[in-house]
């Protein structure tokens, strides 16, 4: 299985690092797991204007066809004055509705309140649902006392909570595929 995470931040890093938790994860609990990070910050993705996706220059060709690619995938987003950034949802205006479909689709936030880790759920997992995917229960906010001075995410709490999340999304995934093969 491909497992695609996206981290949707072109300014800092915590988000990338998140992403990456995830990602090494799951290849812990699956070596067979195939895993790609599409950082943002490394793609030049165009804004949306109508144009067919062929007509976009080659990053944005090929961060979508990316996640059409992917069988399951992890989204990573901070929280940009309480909401996702601009970055993040263009990205999503490029894909077509059913570009979800049998894909189990996770969430990790980063923050800097507490106040906002409930953001995601009200203004992402729509967002995700209307494109088909199927979001975990389980999601993990990372607020930036998390992060230790060398960017790694030091709150064993989370670490759990990266755990439990990518249990419940191999889980899924692997319910979904088998009954697609039917
Ligand atoms: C433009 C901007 C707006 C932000 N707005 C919020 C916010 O509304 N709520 C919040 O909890 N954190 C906010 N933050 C903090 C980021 O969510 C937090 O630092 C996050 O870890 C950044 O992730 P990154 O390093 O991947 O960019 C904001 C940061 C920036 C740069």
């Amino acid at each position: 299985m491909k497992l695609v995470g996206i981290s949707g931040s072109i300014i800092g890093s915590k988000t990338s690092k998140a992403v990456h938790e995830v990602l090494q994860t799951a290849k812990v609990k699956d070596a067979s797991m195939i895993t790609e990070l599409i950082d943002l910050k490394d793609y030049k993705v165009e804004f949306v204007n109508g144009k067919p996706l062929n007509d976009y220059n080659d990053d944005t060709i090929k961060v979508v066809t990316t996640i059409l690619s992917a069988d399951f995938l992890l989204i990573g987003t901070p929280i940009y004055q309480a909401s996702i950034p601009g970055v993040l949802k263009n990205l999503f205006d490029h894909l077509p509705i059913d570009a979800l479909k049998s894909k189990v689709t996770g969430i990790v936030t980063t923050g800097g309140t507490e106040k906002h880790f409930l953001v995601t759920e009200y203004q992402l997992r729509p967002i995700i649902n209307y494109l088909k995917g199927v979001v975990p229960v389980g999601n993990v906010y990372v607020h930036n006392h998390d992060f230790s001075k060398d960017n790694e995410i030091t709150n064993t709490d989370i670490i759990n909570r990266i755990d439990r999340l990518v249990e419940e999304m191999i889980y899924l995934q692997n319910g979904i595929s088998n009954r697609v093969e039917k």
